[in-house]
């Protein structure tokens, strides 16, 4: 009898022991990293998973940013997306924004560098329109701190669509149609400004917030993969993707040197500052996998390569960013970050095309 009890006792405390060191090392490993999947309920206390911890670190794309000046109507969008199909808009009637904002590419051209009007090739990649809205400044260089001042940009460009505003305004006013829709979105004329303005209402409506990742934003865990999530963890973590590529838009409206010098000082061209040479705004991601090839000059054709780039992250010269530097990811850690990024494509956008009066 007495012997059965001191076994009992014995077996009591092994099991005591076994849980508390279960426990421990349970508890070692939430300490050692924020991101190990351990249960997250001990005792009463419920911890944030790794899912609530990485949902902290992002910001969900809200509403579309809309300038006082221009509040959007139907009628200037419907008119602003007839201009942005019209080829009447450069100088020999060939060229129209979707030319090199092409729907099928993401509003992008798979170009390297864009091509305007009579085959002539500009110095720099077209990118997307698809949530330009929600940027501060425009351009790679962001010459542009609106939708309705960058819209003229590449109508007057010489190697994009080389129009005269004066002759495009006299074209316009030709059309019935036209006059009629300008009356009914401006109650007035046609005129530079309300062609900006009604360009730049439709340019609001191009958005894109249905992507696997917005859906884990908005609490669906499953919405991505174990290997989209170890991405995720880098980019937020040891890859410090998102110093730069932050807020809802992934783009903190800044100005950086990335080591990839081919004559463009970007930045500087606007700002004369001697270290703004070679800085360019960094880009929003989302759509990426429809938008290649990558980089203001369109230099990376894949997300392996801008990866690997970011993993090199070699300086070229003394203006290449601080937060630019080597980050020794492995194989497995690159291509967790490129099947992140890809998380951030949601559908191919379609667009019926409208009739060009
Ligand atoms: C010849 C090709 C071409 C045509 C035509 C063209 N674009 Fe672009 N677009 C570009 C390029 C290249 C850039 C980047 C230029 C730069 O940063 O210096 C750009 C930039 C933009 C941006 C800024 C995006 C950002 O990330 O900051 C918007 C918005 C835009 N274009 C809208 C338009 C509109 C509206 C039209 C028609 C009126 C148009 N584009 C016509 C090639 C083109
Ligand atoms: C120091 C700021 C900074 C950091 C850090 C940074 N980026 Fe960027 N990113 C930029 C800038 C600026 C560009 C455009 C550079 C250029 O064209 O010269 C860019 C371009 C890109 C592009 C190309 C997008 C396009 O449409 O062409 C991708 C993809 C990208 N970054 C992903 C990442 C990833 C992944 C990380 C983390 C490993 C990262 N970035 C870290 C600033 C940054």
């Amino acid at each position: 009898m007495k012997r059965i009890v001191s076994t009992n006792r014995y077996l009591l405390m092994i099991t005591g022991m076994v849980i508390c060191i279960i426990m421990v090392s349970g508890l070692s490993k939430i300490g050692s990293t924020a991101f190990q999947n351990v249960d997250n309920k001990i005792g009463s206390t419920t911890l944030p998973s790794v899912d609530d911890y990485l949902r902290t670190k992002f910001e969900k794309l809200g509403l579309v940013p809309v300038p006082v000046e221009n509040q959007v109507s139907e009628q200037k969008v419907v008119l602003g997306k007839m201009l942005f199909f019209d080829k009447r808009l450069s100088g020999n009637n060939e060229v129209s924004c979707i030319t090199c904002h092409a729907v099928d590419k993401a509003f992008t051209d798979g170009r390297a560098t864009a091509v305007g009007v009579d085959g002539r090739e500009g110095q720099r990649n077209t990118p997307t329109v698809l949530n330009a809205a929600y940027y501060e400044k425009l351009f790679w260089d962001g010459r542009a701190t609106s939708l309705e001042e960058q819209a003229l940009g590449p109508i007057i460009n010489p190697v994009e669509m080389d129009q005269d505003l004066d002759e495009l305004v006299k074209e316009l006013k030709d059309v019935p149609e036209y006059r009629r829709l300008f009356a009914n979105a401006f109650q007035g004329e046609i005129t530079t400004k309300h062609i900006a303005e009604a360009l730049a209402s439709y340019e609001r409506t191009l958005i894109v917030n249905d992507t696997p990742f917005d859906h884990y934003l908005q609490g669906d865990n499953k919405a991505l993969t174990t290997q989209e999530k170890l991405g995720m963890e880098i980019f937020v973590g040891k890859g410090s993707c998102i110093t730069c590529h932050a807020g809802a838009n992934f783009s903190d409206n800044d100005f950086d040197n990335l080591g990839i010098n081919n004559g463009d000082l970007g930045r500087f061209y606007v700002t004369d500052q001697e270290e703004d040479k070679g800085a360019f705004r960094s880009p929003q991601l989302r759509q990426l996998i429809y938008t290649a090839p990558y980089m203001h000059d369109g230099s990376m054709k894949t997300l392996e390569e801008v990866v690997k780039h970011y993993n090199e992250g070699k300086h070229v010269d003394q203006f290449t960013s601080e937060d630019f530097n080597p980050l020794n990811l492995s194989d497995k850690e690159q291509a967790a970050l490129v099947a992140f990024l890809q998380s951030l494509s949601g559908k191919p956008i379609k667009i019926e095309e409208p009739k060009i009066p």
